[in-house]
């Protein structure tokens, strides 16, 4: 089957559902923000510091053209990788793109606790959410093949709707 590449804002869910849909459907997970720190032997955050952004974005698309060649495969990319057309061409060459939508009061409050995400690190408040979703909205929307509202929803409920609008179900 097409691999399925979940996008969407930081703390939309991208790395549970993913999860999730590899266990229903037995695909294998890519998480894509773990193997670069892995590889780099770093956190997101350093890498960012130390190397910069523009250096973790060319290892994001690297890591997109290697995934092009597997198959099966639930990917849980990072919040900013359908801003680059390469990087969604990319995808869309062997894959379903599925983005999860959600609000910024949802958001700030999956992010809140967490100190991994140098975009929101002095920033972690909904206005400043909302102004960055709004920047980014249309990209993630001429991206996805599918759109999941996932305000309200359980794990189990979004693989649902996922699974049923592939034709996975
Ligand atoms: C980013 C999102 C992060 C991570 C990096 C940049 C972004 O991934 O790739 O901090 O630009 O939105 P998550 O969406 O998994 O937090």
């Amino acid at each position: 089957m097409d691999n399925i590449f979940l996008i969407g804002f930081m703390g939309t869910g991208k790395s549970t559902i993913a999860k999730g849909l590899s266990a229903a459907y037995h695909l294998k997970v890519v998480e894509m923000d773990e193997l670069i720190e892995k590889r780099q032997g770093m956190s997101i955050s350093d890498i960012f510091a130390k190397k910069g952004e523009e250096y973790f974005r060319k290892l994001e698309t690297e890591l997109l053209k290697e995934i092009q060649h597997e198959k099966n495969v639930v990917v849980s990319c990072g919040g900013g990788t359908p801003l680059r057309s390469e990087n969604v061409n990319a995808m869309k060459e062997n894959g379903k793109v599925v983005l999860l939508n959600a609000t910024p009061e949802s958001i700030f409050e999956r992010v809140k606790n967490n100190h991994n995400r140098p975009l929101l690190e002095n920033n972690k408040n909904v206005d400043y959410i909302k102004d960055m979703l709004a920047g980014r909205k249309d990209k993630y929307f001429a991206a996805a093949d599918i759109i999941i509202e996932t305000d309200n929803k359980s794990r189990e409920q979004i693989c649902t709707e996922i699974g049923e609008s592939l034709g996975l179900i």
